[in-house]
């Protein structure tokens, strides 16, 4: 059974790329130097980044100066580098310190898992669930419960001994599995007085929107239901205005929004610190605008990217959009398990 009757489609992809007005657009460059993962030698998929202080590589920097003697931590030294480089920068120049952070584990991965990919991407993942689990809008299953606590452990230990600075402000994805992940992993924290935890809920944050229902977000109501103390961002609908049965957001597109919603935060927030809790699709997507390398995050993992975030008059280059295309399904769900035929060409 097909969601199509839930919600009307929006062809329209278009219509939404301007959603933020945005007259100014921003260049983003990732300041190498600071952490293993941009850097070509880190291999991604073996990168544990709780093992390894988040990536922080041991080096000197030029604010260093006497600033030794009150033996900094390397976070202490990285923070003051930062700060005597956003004093140095021209008046449309800033250095901002990402933090990008991947849900655990939820219901729809494990799903994928069991169900193997063709059978996943052809048949199930365009169903709300079986009898026994939901996947619609996931929930955590206990083993992502557990990676978010180990993160939240981690971020502990960063702000007691390492003396991180902890986020000013906190973006997630409007679906469950990261408002559930941004939840567990900032709270009971010993954060700032000044700098609570109250995360502000962003559209375009979302993860790619393909036809799967784990794309599809639920209402503003239940989620308010469910994290009273989060903010929305302006104009967020009751009913997902993006998600359409069986039509799915061309990869292009996810990029400009991503470009989008960056620009959106650099404008409207003055914060060096900012976390963001998304998704591996989302988050390969703002790495591609950001001109970070390719690094994937397994779920639960988390990565800080430093950016030298220049705003220029204009409209950003890309904003043009493609509409949103069919996504071809199976009637049954096809008998092969490995990922040779994700366009379903391998129905039976
Ligand atoms: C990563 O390292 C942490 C701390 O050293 C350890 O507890 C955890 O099990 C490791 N995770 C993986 C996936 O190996
Ligand atoms: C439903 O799918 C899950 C995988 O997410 C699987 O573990 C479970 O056994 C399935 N239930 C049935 C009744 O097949």
């Amino acid at each position: 059974m097909w969601c199509s009757t839930l919600f009307t489609s929006i062809l329209a992809a278009a219509a939404t790329v301007d959603a933020y007005g945005i007259k100014k657009h921003v260049n983003y460059e990732v300041v190498t130097g600071v952490f293993k993962q941009d850097d070509a030698a880190t291999e991604a998929s073996s990168f544990n980044f709780t093992a390894e202080n988040f990536g922080l590589i041991e080096r000197k920097y030029p604010s260093d100066w006497t600033y030794w003697l009150q033996k900094p931590t390397s976070w202490q030294r990285l923070n003051r580098y930062i700060e005597s480089l956003n004093l140095k920068a021209k008046h449309n120049e800033r250095y901002t310190l990402l933090f990008l952070g991947r849900h655990g584990e939820g219901y729809h991965n494990a799903a994928e898992t069991y169900f193997g990919t063709p059978a996943w991407n052809c048949y199930w993942s365009e169903k709300d669930g079986n009898s026994t689990v939901t996947w619609a809008d996931a929930h955590l299953t206990p083993k992502g419960v557990a990676q978010a606590q180990d993160v939240n452990k981690f971020w502990k230990k960063l702000l007691t001994k390492e003396k991180i600075a902890a986020p000013q402000s906190y973006y997630t994805s409007p679906l469950f599995r990261c408002l559930d992940t941004a939840r567990l992993t900032f709270a009971g924290l010993p954060l700032p007085k000044t700098r609570p935890f109250v995360p502000t809920i962003k559209e375009y944050f979302r993860e790619g929107i393909s036809a799967h229902t784990c794309d599809r977000r639920s209402t503003k109501s239940y989620i308010h239901a469910n994290f009273p103390t989060y903010r929305f961002e302006r104009g967020f609908a009751e009913h997902d205005p993006y998600w359409t049965a069986l039509h799915a957001e061309p990869a292009a597109d996810q990029d400009i929004r991503s470009k989008t919603v960056l620009d959106d935060v650099f404008a409207s927030d003055r914060g060096t610190y900012i976390s963001v809790t998304a998704h591996s699709g989302e988050i390969a997507s703002l790495l591609r605008v950001l001109g970070h390398r390719v690094f994937g995050l397994s779920t639960g993992a988390a990565i800080p990217v430093l950016v030298k975030a220049t705003t220029v008059v204009g409209s950003a280059p890309a904003t043009s959009t493609l509409p949103y295309a069919p996504q071809k399904t199976c009637a049954v769900p096809p008998a092969i398990r490995d990922s040779s035929c994700n366009d379903c060409s391998c129905c039976t």
